[in-house]
C-alpha cells in the first residue's frame, strides 16, 4: 500500500493506492462500530459491495450508472435516502464507483446537514487517477456539464488498482485520456512514459496500472494543495482540454464518455495553438498519434456527433470558464508546456470549430 499526502489548509487527507482489503482497518476506524452509508451503482456494488460489508450499511443508496447519476434527481434521491436512514452530521459517507458516483455522493455529502465527510472508493481508471481526488463535486443542469457544484474535499480515497480488472475496455480508454493529460501539461517526461507503457496499461499489467495511478494522483495532490479552491489559476491547467470537451458533452448528451470528449478537447486544443503559432506542429502530431494509439477519438467525427461549430461555440461561451471577454482556454506552446489563456478572440474560435465540427 502506498499512502499520498494531500496537504491542503485545515483538511488534510490520505490516497491510500493498494488492495481494498488491505485498507479496511482504515474504514474501520474511521466507521467506530456504525455501519456507514454506502453510495454506488448496481454494477459496481454488485463487483465490489461485498469487501465493504463490514464497515457498509447492508442497504446502499443505489444509483444509475455514469453520467445519468448526475442529475438533481438522484441527488434528492441520496438526500432522502440518508434522511430515511437518520445519518447523523458526522457520519461518513462511502462512494464506491466510478467519477459519476464520486461527483454526485460528493456534493449530497456536502449537502446533507450543511456537510457530512465523504471517503471516496474509486473503481475506474479516471476516478482513481483524477476525480477522486481534490474535491470538486458537481450534477449537470440545464444542459450544461458540472453547472452545480460544490467543493468537499474529501475524508480519505482508498484506491485499489486491481478493481479495474474488470473495467470494460471503453471505460479504460476514457480514462486514459485524463492520465495522458498529466503529461501534457507539465511533465513531457510522463507523457513518453505513456507513449511507451500503453500497450501494457491497456492490456491489464497490474504494476502499470499502480505506477500511472500513484503518479497522476501525486501530480493532482501537487495542483491542489498549489490552488485548493480553484481561484489562483493553478489548478485551471487540469482543465486542458475540457473547455471544448464540455461543450461537446453539452451537445452530445451521454453518447460519448468524458475521457472521449477530453481526448477530442485536448487534440483540438494542440490544433487550435497551432493555428495561432504558439505550438509546434510536429507535438500536435505526437499527441494525436498517442491519443489514438490508445484508440480513443481526436477529432469530432471520430466520435459520430453530429454537432454545429456554432452549437459548440455557444456552449464554449456559456462555459463557467468563460467571461465577458469571451472563453478563458487552456492553450499550449507543445507537450509539457499549456497556460491559461483569458479573452480567446471568439471570432478566430468560431471560424477554427466552424472546420472542425
Ligand atoms: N470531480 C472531478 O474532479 C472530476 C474530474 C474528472 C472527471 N470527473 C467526472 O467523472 C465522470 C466520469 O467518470 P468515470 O470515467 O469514472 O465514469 P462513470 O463513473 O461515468 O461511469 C463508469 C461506468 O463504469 C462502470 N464501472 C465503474 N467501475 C467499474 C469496475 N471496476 N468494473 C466494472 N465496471 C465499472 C460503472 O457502472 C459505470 O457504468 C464525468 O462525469 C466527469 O465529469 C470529475
Ligand atoms: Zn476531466
Amino acid at each position: 500500500m502506498t499512502s499520498i499526502h494531500v496537504a491542503h489548509a485545515g483538511a488534510d487527507y490520505d490516497v491510500i493506492v493498494g488492495d481494498l482489503a488491505d485498507a479496511r482497518p482504515l474504514l474501520e476506524r474511521l466507521a467506530k462500530g456504525r455501519r456507514l452509508p454506502l453510495i454506488s451503482d448496481e454494477r459496481v456494488f454488485g463487483l465490489y459491495g461485498r469487501v465493504l460489508a463490514d464497515v457498509a450499511s447492508p442497504d446502499p443508496v443505489l444509483v444509475p450508472e455514469g453520467e445519468a447519476a448526475k442529475d438533481w434527481r438522484t441527488l434528492a434521491h441520496i438526500t432522502d435516502r440518508l434522511a430515511a436512514m437518520d445519518a447523523k452530521r458526522g457520519t461518513p459517507i462511502i462512494a464506491l464507483g466510478g467519477g459519476s458516483v464520486g461527483d454526485v455522493a460528493g456534493l449530497a455529502a456536502s449537502l446533507f446537514k450543511r456537510g457530512c465527510p465523504i471517503v471516496h472508493v474509486p473503481t475506474t481508471l479516471l476516478s482513481q487517477a483524477d476525480s477522486a481526488i481534490g474535491g470538486k463535486t458537481a450534477i449537470d443542469a440545464s444542459g450544461q456539464k458540472n453547472l452545480a457544484g460544490s467543493f468537499h474535499h474529501p475524508l480519505l480515497v482508498l484506491a485499489d488498482p486491481t478493481l479495474l480488472d474488470t473495467l470494460d475496455a471503453r471505460q479504460l480508454r476514457s480514462g486514459l485520456a485524463e492520465v495522458v493529460k498529466y503529461g501534457l501539461i507539465d511533465d513531457p517526461a510522463f507523457f513518453d512514459w505513456c507513449e511507451t507503457n500503453t500497450p501494457q496499461l491497456l492490456a491489464g499489467d497490474r504494476e502499470a496500472r499502480r505506477a500511472v495511478i500513484e503518479h497522476c494522483v501525486r501530480a493532482k495532490a501537487r495542483f491542489v494543495t498549489a490552488d485548493p479552491d480553484d481561484t489562483n489559476g493553478t489548478r485551471a491547467l487540469l482543465n486542458f482540454g475540457h473547455t471544448f470537451a464540455h461543450a461537446i458533452e453539452g451537445s452530445a448528451g451521454n453518447s460519448i464518455l468524458h475521457g472521449e470528449a477530453v481526448a477530442i478537447g485536448m487534440a483540438l486544443a494542440f490544433d487550435f495553438s497551432c493555428e495561432l503559432g504558439l505550438c509546434p506542429a510536429a507535438d500536435a502530431s505526437r499527441v494525436r498519434a498517442q491519443l489514438q494509439a490508445a484508440n480513443l477519438p481526436t477529432t469530432i467525427s471520430d466520435a459520430r456527433l453530429v454537432v454545429s461549430g456554432e452549437g459548440l461555440m455557444n456552449a464554449m461561451l456559456a462555459d463557467k470558464k468563460a467571461d465577458a471577454d469571451g472563453p478563458t482556454l487552456v492553450l499550449t506552446q507543445g507537450i509539457g508546456r499549456v497556460f491559461v489563456a483569458k479573452g480567446v478572440d471568439p471570432d478566430r474560435l468560431s471560424d477554427f470549430l466552424g472546420r472542425r465540427a
